[in-house]
């Protein structure tokens, strides 16, 4: 059995945790500084180990802490680190060289995944100059993992896969607020949306095709053409599109030594 050790325990380990719990391959290990967290380790029976004691213990180290902690944590960790360890880290903005740098030793891999990895429904990018095949097993268990190579295409994963769900989830967050117009306040307005996100999903699955799909629902001078006539004139797809550059130059802006 695999051990793999989480350095830092909040939102993105604990989704990868989650995820992976389901695996008997993998052996779960946890550290993190804060309480909370510690607490939640406990409540989930993943056994809280030192720092030095995680990095001694575990094949493969999941450093998941904010990039503004990565390089305090590097010095503390880099003298129990042996030149075999897998060290994965899932922080925005760290470059592989820098990471290479603070750490001296071990074998060095980005990743970054998504939110979705929680349901193992996650899609997770990957760069590093080492063999890959055993960290691409692990985050193909929490969903799927691309490999890229280019490092520069991580800003875009973040920005694209990353950070995109939250513009998803704020579309959806009006939706449901146009429902409250339409819908008693007895009635479940999550249940709908459901329904309504579900049969997009179903028909994506179906592989129908996104212009069939959107022909299919506009008649000429009918409903469908006179909304989405309005989203074209406020340049909305423009707009989507640019706050995928948005995210994705900030990543870039936060790479930068
Ligand atoms: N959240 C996402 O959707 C997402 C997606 C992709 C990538 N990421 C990356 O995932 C990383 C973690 O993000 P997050 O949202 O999970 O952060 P988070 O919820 O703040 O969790 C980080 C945890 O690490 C702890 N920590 C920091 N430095 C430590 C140290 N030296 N020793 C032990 N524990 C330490 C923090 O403790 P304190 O609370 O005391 O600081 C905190 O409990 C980030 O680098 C981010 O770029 C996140």
């Amino acid at each position: 059995m695999r051990k793999i050790g989480f350095i830092g325990c909040g939102h993105m380990a604990k989704a990868l945790i989650k995820g992976l719990k389901s695996n008997n391959s993998y052996e779960l290990l946890g550290h993190d500084r804060n309480s909370k967290n510690i607490a939640w380790l406990k409540q989930e029976k993943i056994p809280f180990y030192t720092l030095k004691e995680v990095c001694h213990e575990a094949d493969i180290l999941m450093i998941c802490v904010k990039p503004k902690d990565m390089y305090d944590l590097c010095l503390e960790m880099k003298a129990y680190i042996s030149k075999e360890l897998k060290i994965v880290s899932v922080a925005a903005g760290i470059t592989l060289k820098n990471l290479q740098d603070a750490l001296s030793e071990g074998k060095v891999y980005r990743a970054m995944p998504n939110i979705g990895a929680k349901h193992n429904l996650g899609i997770t990018s990957i760069f590093s100059y080492e063999e890959l095949n055993e960290i691409l097993d692990i985050f193909n268990y929490l969903g799927k993992a691309i490999v890229v190579e280019d490092e520069d295409k991580i800003n875009l994963h973040t920005s694209l896969i990353g950070s995109a769900p939250a513009f998803y989830f704020e579309i959806i967050n009006e939706f449901e607020h146009r429902l409250s117009e339409l819908l008693p306040d007895n009635v479940s307005k999550r249940d709908l949306t459901l329904l309504f996100l579900t049969s997009l999903i179903s028909a994506i699955q179906n592989g129908e095709d996104l212009e069939d799909l959107i022909q299919s629902i506009k008649s000429k001078g009918g409903t469908t053409e006179a909304g989405l006539n309005h989203l074209y004139e406020k340049d909305f797809i423009n707009i989507f599109s640019e706050a995928i550059d948005a995210a994705k130059d900030r990543a870039a802006y936060l790479s930068m030594d």
